[in-house]
């Protein structure tokens, strides 16, 4: 069955890591038969530029129609000035994100043991870490309502933000995070702060609930603060959290740095049919787009994330993994992972050596 493929290049290295994807993509795509039909379309701001909107039509339809969307990065200082909801995140990225309704993010925290240097802790503490944060992209304090700033009688100002979540809300990530633990190590950490918030305390009790359905993961709960400091202290206690949004943003950007760079890190943000968008974790990287530095590995590692999760497919996937491996191995680096005795590679050569490592298995 033919899959419908969008990516979405976007700005800055968003096309020069893109380009280094796609040839991966086309790679697997013929080894495994899998019978993509991929298109290419304007996001963010090359798409302001050409189309004088951050989300053109015929993006959005696209996007709407595709099995699975595969996105390099938006925006840049060129178009900073430009009224927020039309910069190329907003309009862009976010405005995709929110109508497709891809609630559900999934951020790996893995450390490759030929980078254990990288890492900002003790090589005792995370080698071997590999953990999955599941993050719910669409709801809680940063959509909730009513939210502003108001000015009391006594002439204070006030700021205000709505922390809610339904409890189908809950559900939907819930079991996407039980699914993704099933496929793990069946181990589940639901982070909340239920000794406070009467919100998490009602997440809290749809999990439990939920976990009746999934009596092969094992469910456990901790308080966001405590999640915080486990994290940097003994990371590998954990297979897989799952949190919410506010929570997951932190405590996500917290597990990324165990694992040395942004330029090794994938994501995926899916809906309920697991239709999603796959990215990098980082952004378009202005200071050093256009000059061949970027690190290709992310956006590649995204592609076997989409393999997996959206067109279950993970024979390939764990093909794309196996070769990111071994060109580690070899001691090929860009300059973000970049150690004393390694070879220093370009963006496309770190591309050509993914493809001599998926040719040679
Ligand atoms: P950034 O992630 O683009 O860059 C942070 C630092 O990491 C920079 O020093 C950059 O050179 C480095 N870096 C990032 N990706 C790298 C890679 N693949 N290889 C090597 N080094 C890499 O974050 P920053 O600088 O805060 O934002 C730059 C622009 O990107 C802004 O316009 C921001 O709004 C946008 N952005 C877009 C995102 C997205 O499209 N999903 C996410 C985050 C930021
Ligand atoms: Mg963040």
């Amino acid at each position: 069955m033919s899959s419908k493929i969008l990516v979405l290049a976007g700005d800055g290295i968003g096309p020069e890591i893109m380009a280094e994807a796609t040839k991966v993509l086309s790679f697997v795509d013929n080894k495994f038969g899998l019978d993509l039909h991929v298109d290419e379309a304007l996001v963010g701001g090359a798409a302001i530029d050409a189309e004088g909107s951050a989300l053109p039509e015929r993006t959005f339809e696209l996007a709407k129609a595709a099995d699975a969307i595969l996105l390099g990065a938006v925006g840049g200082p060129k178009w900073d000035n430009l009224p927020p909801a039309e910069r190329p995140e907003k309009g862009g990225l976010l405005k995709i994100r929110a109508e497709l309704d891809l609630f559900g993010n999934l951020r790996p925290a893995i450390l490759y043991p030929q980078l254990a240097d990288a890492s900002s802790l003790k090589p005792e503490v995370v080698s071997g870490l590999d953990i999955l944060i599941v993050r719910e992209l669409t709801g809680g304090i940063y959509f909730g309502g009513p939210r502003g700033i108001r000015t009391l009688d006594s002439g204070e100002r006030e700021g205000f933000n709505t922390y809610v979540y339904s409890e189908s809300e809950i559900v939907r990530i819930g079991r996407q995070a039980f699914e993704a633990a099933r496929k793990r190590g069946g181990r589940l950490c639901s982070v909340d702060k239920a000794n406070v918030l009467e919100v998490t305390m009602l997440w809290r009790e749809v999990m439990e609930e939920l976990s009746k359905d999934y009596p092969d993961v094992e469910l456990s709960h901790m308080y966001v603060d405590n999640a915080a400091m486990q994290l940097v202290r003994a990371p590998k206690q954990f297979d897989v959290i799952v949190t919410g949004n506010m929570f997951g943003d932190i405590l996500s950007d917290a597990a990324a740095m165990l694992t040395g760079s942004i330029g090794m890190l994938p994501s995926a943000s899916l809906d309920i049919n697991g239709r999603g968008m796959y990215e990098p974790c980082h952004g378009s990287a202005p200071d050093i787009a256009g000059q061949g530095k970027a690190n290709p590995l992310a956006t590649i590692l995204s592609v076997a994330m989409m393999l997996r999760y959206s067109l279950a497919q993970i024979e390939a996937a764990d093909f794309i993994e196996r070769a990111v491996e071994k060109v580690l191995d070899k001691g090929y680096r860009t300059g973000d992972i970049f150690s004393e005795g390694c070879k220093l590679v370009s963006t496309s050569e770190m591309g050509d050596a993914v493809l001599a490592a998926l040719t040679a298995q």
